[in-house]
């Protein structure tokens, strides 16, 4: 089969395109036909190895995983003997960052307890743009920021990958919800449902004396004491992404902030579950939650769809093709763009 292959850590030229041997499933095993993955910052960072404390995951000096690729939507070919869940023909999802990556590949075999039955209503591409992203959304909303109807919650970095799942995920929790974003985003957050747009090329959310009972720091960066101001007293502060220097100083001063006063502030680390991926399946299913998908590249283009994430302007998701699909099922946006 068809991969995406590194051996040493690096810029995305790394990765090469090669003929590798098709993987056979273990016992408890799938082996999934891949359609679709996505590429994301996590990929890159995974493919870079940096910053340094990633190796001690990733493979101190080179990569532990050869083939990466985390998320991924595919249709199952084969089961192992002992697997109770699956079949040959399910379309399945899922985030192989628990099981060893490979998703940038024809095929893959992942534990059965990695992948969940992939929502009815998504193409493959759809649902590759979904397993991480949308449970870091989840995970920082839900869990670390205890959200709740009615609360004022504001999405910096609405229109990223983790941004555009965040925005619709809180607003099917019933929050009132504020999308920080760019200018040329404004329309996009609007139509994920936003009840407020922030543009930040415009206006600084932190100096406009609005407050938030929850904000998720999905992209960008401002000091911790900014956020702060723009909590209300008792209002929750949760890092998901974004600068380096944001990330630290909530993980130095977000805890004594939180012990020390009303509000509470810190980051989050996405702890990927089938539990969560089947929550996420039913809002998709529901219609709650859609998809955004910037551009799509095909398999040999991994190096130039991680370029264009590194540039950290996409739109939603950015998506690999791996096999084309069935033509019958439309998408819910329009692909803006499909690079050849
Ligand atoms: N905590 C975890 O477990 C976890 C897991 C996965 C990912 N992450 C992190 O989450 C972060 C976001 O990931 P992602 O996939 O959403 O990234 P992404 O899709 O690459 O983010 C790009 C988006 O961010 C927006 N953006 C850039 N600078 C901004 C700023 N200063 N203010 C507001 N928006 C800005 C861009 O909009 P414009 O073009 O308009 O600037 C673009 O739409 C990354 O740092 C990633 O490492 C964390």
């Amino acid at each position: 089969m068809k991969a995406i292959v590194y051996t040493k850590y690096g810029a995305p030229d790394v990765l090469q395109f090669k003929e590798v041997e098709k993987p056979a499933p273990g016992d408890k095993e799938v082996l999934v036909k891949v359609h679709a993955a996505a590429a994301t910052i996590g990929d890159l960072i995974l493919v870079t190895g940096e910053p340094f404390p990633v190796r001690f995951w990733s493979g101190l000096l080179k990569p532990k995983h050869k083939i990466p690729g985390k998320e991924m939507a595919g249709q199952v070919e084969e089961v192992g003997g002992n697997v109770k869940q699956f079949q040959p023909g399910d379309e399945v999802f899922g985030d192989l960052s628990v099981c060893g990556l490979g998703a940038f590949a024809e095929y893959v075999s992942v534990p059965e307890n990695a992948i969940v039955l992939k929502p009815a209503n998504l193409t493959f591409e759809e649902a590759a743009a979904v397993p991480e992203s949308s449970v870091v959304a989840l995970q920082g909303l839900r869990d670390k920021g205890k959200i709740q109807p009615g609360q004022k919650v504001l999405i910096n970095g609405a229109s990223g990958g983790v941004g555009s799942f965040a925005v619709q995920i809180a607003k099917s929790f019933g929050a009132e919800v504020t999308a920080v974003c760019s200018t040329r985003n404004l329309d996009m957050a609007r139509s994920l449902g936003a009840d407020h747009v922030i543009d930040y090329t415009q206006e600084d959310f932190t100096q406009n004396g609005q407050q938030y009972d929850l904000i998720l720091a999905a992209n960008g960066y401002h000091p911790l004491a900014d956020y702060r101001r723009a909590l209300s007293p008792k209002g929750i502060y949760v890092g998901s992404g974004g600068s380096m220097a944001q990330t630290f100083e909530a993980m130095l001063r977000g805890p004594w902030i939180s012990m020390t006063g009303s509000k509470t502030m810190g980051n989050m680390l996405v702890k990927p579950n089938k539990h969560d991926l089947v929550f996420m399946k039913e809002l998709l299913e529901a219609g709650k939650v859609v998809p955004v998908i910037d551009r799509r590249y095909p398999l040999n283009k991994v190096p130039e769809a991680l370029r264009y994430v590194e540039e950290g302007h996409a739109q939603g998701k950015v998506v690999i093709t791996v096999h084309e699909a069935e033509p019958d099922k439309s998408l819910h946006l329009p692909l803006s763009q499909y690079v050849s």
